[in-house]
């Protein structure tokens, strides 16, 4: 089971979740190992036969993340949703925009992609992402785009969501849940500016993250929705 399988099933286990969403499934590897009864996946581009797993509760759509939320209907609502397909800020923003409308009070969005490796991980298209990697001999590594601004996003733009970013125990990964009074202080206060956000200022506002660990995170996020 990987990190994000075992962070989903903790979350589901304490929270009673019973329906799931995930956008951006690729081979399944986390999908796969979720144990909770009712999974939806979406992809444009699945790297597996679905229909050796598909029936009446583990259903799979094979369209954008916008296609789908173009006819998804708001009820029910998901318990727990996983955000893991185009990683670019834009995108993640409308993701989050329309799993807002699909999740309840007490569900859990986990956001991932959060935290670059490195300067060449955080540019927006994938390709040039490998390809300036490769011009420059860097070492090899992963691509997250410029999903961080997310957070920043969040951070001064959305004080009815508390988070906390997992950055030990694997990969890193955000989850984002509704909260009842969180007070921050905007960093930057600007849509425009936070959108041109570059890497070197992300390391100098790390704090933006919340980090924490991945029990820190799942204790806080489980103990603020039971006392909602
Ligand atoms: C990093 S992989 C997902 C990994 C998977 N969540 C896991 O934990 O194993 C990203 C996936 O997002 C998909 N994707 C790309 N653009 C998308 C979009 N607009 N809507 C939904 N999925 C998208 C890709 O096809 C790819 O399979």
């Amino acid at each position: 089971m990987n990190n994000t399988a075992r962070r989903v099933n903790a979350l589901a286990k304490q929270l009673g979740s019973r329906r799931y969403l995930e956008i951006g499934v690729l081979h399944g590897n986390t999908f796969r190992d979720v144990e909770i009864p009712e999974r939806t996946a979406v992809d444009p581009g699945f790297g597996f036969d679905t229909s050796e797993l598909a029936n009446e509760v583990t259903r799979f759509f094979k369209q954008t993340s916008d296609d789908f939320f173009a006819e998804a209907p708001i009820f029910p609502p998901y318990d727990l949703v996983l955000i893991d397909g185009m990683h670019t800020f834009e995108q993640v923003v409308r993701d989050l925009s329309n799993v807002l409308v699909r999740t309840h009070q007490r569900s859990v969005i986990i956001l991932d992609d959060t935290v670059p490796d490195d300067v060449y991980s955080t540019v927006k298209d994938g390709l040039a992402s490998y390809r300036h990697r490769k011009t420059d001999s860097a070492p090899a590594r992963g691509w997250q785009g410029d999903v961080y601004k997310t957070l920043f996003y969040i951070h001064d733009f959305f004080p009815s969501l508390n988070y906390r970013t997992i950055v030990r125990d694997g990969n890193p990964q955000t989850l984002v849940w509704r909260a009842n009074g969180v007070h921050r202080s905007p960093v930057f206060d600007n849509l425009e500016r936070i959108s041109r956000l570059d890497y070197f200022e992300l390391q100098d506002n790390l704090a933006v993250l919340q980090p924490a660990t991945e029990a820190e995170a799942i204790a806080l996020c489980v103990a603020e929705i039971q006392a909602l």
